[in-house]
């Protein structure tokens, strides 16, 4: 695997395999890997010849009061585990790379409607982050086809939007979202978990089936809300949002809607979890 520090040298090694008439697919990430995004680079293997990855701790996605500083880094296992699953290139740019005319002043993206609800109401400026970096690395790999996780949903659906309006020439593949063997969702920030807190936190995921069940039993979706806040609450989360919507984030209108996700954002002590479930409402 190749380990690239600058776009120029990317371009030259995308165009080299373009000229071989290879379909070249990206996985995007901020490092710290674990088994969910090599499954992402497997995903990405599928619908392409050759697999670029990228790390990159994107400072214009974290608030003020966010991990950024904390966030993990650990690039030598995360190259070691690309390498061991054949990625073919790693770009690994600085954040003078990225931005070259700083954070502040530079290009602005912005996708709204989507952006102002559920993570975008509670994380202001998070999505404008997450698609100024995506447009750039798109900009910088050009690949054919993308991979984003459905843990992240609303960023994918973010993504999807702005890949469409901006007529940027990539698929976006979604990938499922891993679990650990008691249901919580693989991420970066269960590392933060201290104590009884990694047992509570599988709670997400058992409310996320909860609120599924009681849909399917055909319950009003307030009531369903308000029962798995407090139940939430009552486990020891501070509760961001725990909503029923449309699969594309919008509010469920008749009862009987298909497509209907629950999604639960909930901070254990300083660790802020994020999970979702789709489900058909019956
Ligand atoms: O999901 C992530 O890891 C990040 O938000 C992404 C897509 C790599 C952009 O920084």
């Amino acid at each position: 695997m190749k380990t690239i520090r600058t776009i120029a040298e990317l371009r030259r090694q995308v165009s080299e395999w373009r000229g071989q008439g290879m379909r070249i697919g990206f996985v995007p990430t901020m490092g710290n890997l674990h088994a969910g995004h090599f499954a992402l680079v497997e995903l990405a293997r599928q619908h392409s010849d050759r697999v670029v990855a990228s790390i990159f701790v994107n400072p214009t996605q974290f608030g003020p009061n966010e991990d950024y500083a904390r966030y993990p880094r650990t690039p030598d296992s995360d190259i070691a585990g690309l390498a061991d699953k054949n990625c073919d290139a790693l770009l690994l740019p600085s954040v003078d790379e990225m931005y070259p005319f700083g954070t502040v002043g530079c290009v602005q993206m912005h996708v709204p409607g989507i952006t102002d609800v559920l993570d975008g109401a509670h994380r202001p400026g998070h999505f404008n982050g997450v698609a100024q970096v995506v447009a750039r690395l798109f900009n910088m790999v050009q690949p054919d086809a993308a991979v984003f996780g459905r843990k992240d949903y609303q960023q994918l659906q973010v993504i999807r939007y702005m890949a469409t309006e901006m007529s940027f020439p990539v698929q976006i593949i979604p990938a499922p979202t891993l679990r650990e063997f008691d249901g919580l969702a693989m991420s970066s920030r269960n590392q933060y978990l201290q104590g009884d807190e990694r047992q509570t936190a599988t709670f997400i995921y058992q409310t996320l089936c909860f609120m599924r069940d009681q849909r399917a039993l055909g319950l009003p979706i307030a009531m369903i809300e308000a029962e798995a806040e407090q139940r939430l609450t009552m486990a020891g989360f501070s509760v961001d949002y725990a909503e029923i919507r449309r699969s594309d984030l919008l509010r469920a209108k008749s009862p009987d809607e298909r497509g209907l996700l629950a999604l639960i954002a909930a901070r254990l002590g300083r660790t802020r979890l994020i999970d979702n479930l789709e489900f058909d409402a019956g």
